[in-house]
């Protein structure tokens, strides 16, 4: 067996998973955040190691299981946070998480100093959830603090630095600091020395099918593992979650809908120029690479939904029928800005729409239309890698989205793509588990091993009609952005 550690926001969940990439046992354990104040949001980083061994402790003794058979484990981690240790190795506060929006000062700060290198070395732009933000917010706000700092973190390196003792970052979840020279792999002393921060202050990179170590003795005792259990590094969540959904050569594309909405590429070509427009990130595969783009309301937009409009229903009994209604909701058009926007427009302003309403349209036609504005919102990401020139041919579909039949389709008409779901889907936990089983050697490659784990269910086409009718509402679609723009400015 392996094991695969999906250390999350609200949860950490461990995944037992064998040759055949069969999930033989899963446990959990949530965690709480802290919101002290709006917009700040924070975990304390012991937690995750509290939980993470209870959940270990739980696979690792449940009946059937020999636990003894467990060769590796590795990680898959919420990424951004914020983990900043003493010189003793102990977090000196709270962890401040990707969720975390207080750091707009030291965006522009951050652009302000960079210029054109933001772009050239990091390759994404300043935002409030990455690394360095909030590296400065401390610095500035809680010098004490921050002077006894020696050396920052990620969330799930936290967790196997306590786990083994050994200090590590892989380059997957590094490439989300905005401290690392993406296309180079390497630290950057360009943007360390703008910032006045000192080379040792970031910790060794490594693959993420590296092996970094063993348990410590206390672990091996608490979390039931065998002393010979070999730990990878591990990856950022989106790298596992493609990892997981086999996103792993050109032309692969991966859409996730659960709160949020994701559409992610695997890129091989380090010089490839989205202009900042969207996330360009290291992969969990060796030298290579994923571009990414977020829709910040999808799952949220069907969720507030039913909760304003149907709080009595199941999901099931509101989209009953939504089949039925025609490719264009009769007209009704839905914007999905509830929360703001992330791709392609960064604004945490702008709010959603519903335009085209006729007195015809029932309650299953506002539901349609929710559905594809999510879709139309992901498709401008879509469009976007299509531009830079971007093969998107395959689209593998994850989440809520994947969970309905009419939905599959509508993602396959709206992108002009071929959509195919899966049918074993867990996401990036079994992404970590593959990191673990390709370390071990059990296979030559991510890729092989995706061939044996990562199994298609159904596949959509494209229905050319359909096709032509999204293509015109899509261009509508485009336009709603710059013209309401104005209403909640
Ligand atoms: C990616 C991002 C989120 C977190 C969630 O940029 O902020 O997807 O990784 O864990």
């Amino acid at each position: 067996y392996v094991i695969g550690i999906d250390l999350g926001t609200s949860a950490v969940k461990v995944l037992l998973v064998d040759k055949n990439g069969t999930v033989a046992g899963e446990a959990s354990r949530s965690y709480p955040l802290f919101h002290e104040h709006t917009g700040w949001s924070e975990q304390r980083a012991d937690d995750w190691v509290e939980g993470t061994v209870e959940a270990l402790r739980e696979l690792t003794s449940a009946a059937g299981i020999d636990a003894g058979k467990i060769e590796g484990i590795s990680f898959s981690g919420q990424m951004h946070g914020l983990v900043l240790l003493d010189g003793d190795g102990n977090p000196i506060r709270n962890a401040i998480l990707w969720n975390d929006t207080r750091t707009t000062g030291q965006c522009r700060d951050i652009e302000q100093k960079l210029g054109d290198k933001l772009l050239s070395i990091t390759r994404n732009p300043a935002l409030e959830g990455f690394t360095l933000p909030k590296i400065l917010w401390v610095r500035e706000n809680e010098p004490e603090a921050f002077a006894k700092a020696k050396l920052f973190l990620l969330p799930k390196d936290y967790l196997r630095y306590r786990l083994t003792g050994e200090l590590h970052m892989d380059y997957s979840d590094a490439a989300g600091t905005l401290l690392l020279d993406v296309a180079g792999k390497a630290w950057s002393g360009e943007v360390l020395e703008a910032f006045e921060l000192p080379a040792s202050f970031c910790p060794p990179l490594v693959e993420s099918h590296g092996l970094v170590g063993n348990l410590l003795p206390e672990f091996i005792e608490s979390t039931g593992l065998p002393a010979t259990t070999k730990v990878f590094a591990g990856g950022a969540d989106n790298a596992c979650g493609a990892i997981g959904s086999g996103i792993l050569s050109e032309g692969l594309t991966l859409c996730s809908i659960g709160t949020s909405g994701v559409i992610l590429s695997y890129e091989n070509d380090k010089s490839k120029d989205f202009a900042g427009k969207v996330h360009f990130f290291n992969h969990g595969k060796e030298d290579s690479f994923y571009v990414m783009g977020v829709t910040l309301a999808a799952g949220y937009s069907l969720s507030w939904f039913k909760k304003t409009f149907a709080p009595n229903e199941s999901f099931d009994q509101l989209l009953e029928g939504v089949g039925g209604v025609k490719p264009g909701a009769g007209g009704l058009l839905f914007t999905p800005y509830l929360v703001g926007e992330r791709t392609p427009h960064p604004d945490s302003v702008i709010r959603a729409s519903f335009i085209g309403i006729d007195g015809s349209h029932e309650r299953i036609h506002f539901a349609r239309a929710v559905m594809e504005g999510i879709t139309f919102s992901l498709n401008e990401s879509v469009d976007m890698f299509r531009k830079a020139g971007k093969k998107v041919d395959t689209i593998i579909s994850i989440g809520g989205g994947a969970q309905n039949p009419v939905w599959l389709q509508m993602q396959a008409d709206i992108f002009d793509a071929k959509v195919v779901s899966l049918a074993n889907e867990q996401g990036p936990g079994l992404g970590a588990a593959m990191l673990a089983a390709y370390g071990s050697e059990w296979f030559e490659s991510l890729e092989a091993c995706a061939d044996k784990f990562v199994k298609h269910a159904e596949s959509y086409s494209p229905n050319p009609e359909a096709v032509a009718a999204y293509a015109g509402i899509f261009n509508v679609y485009q336009q709603v952005y710059e013209q309401t723009k104005s209403l909640n400015e």
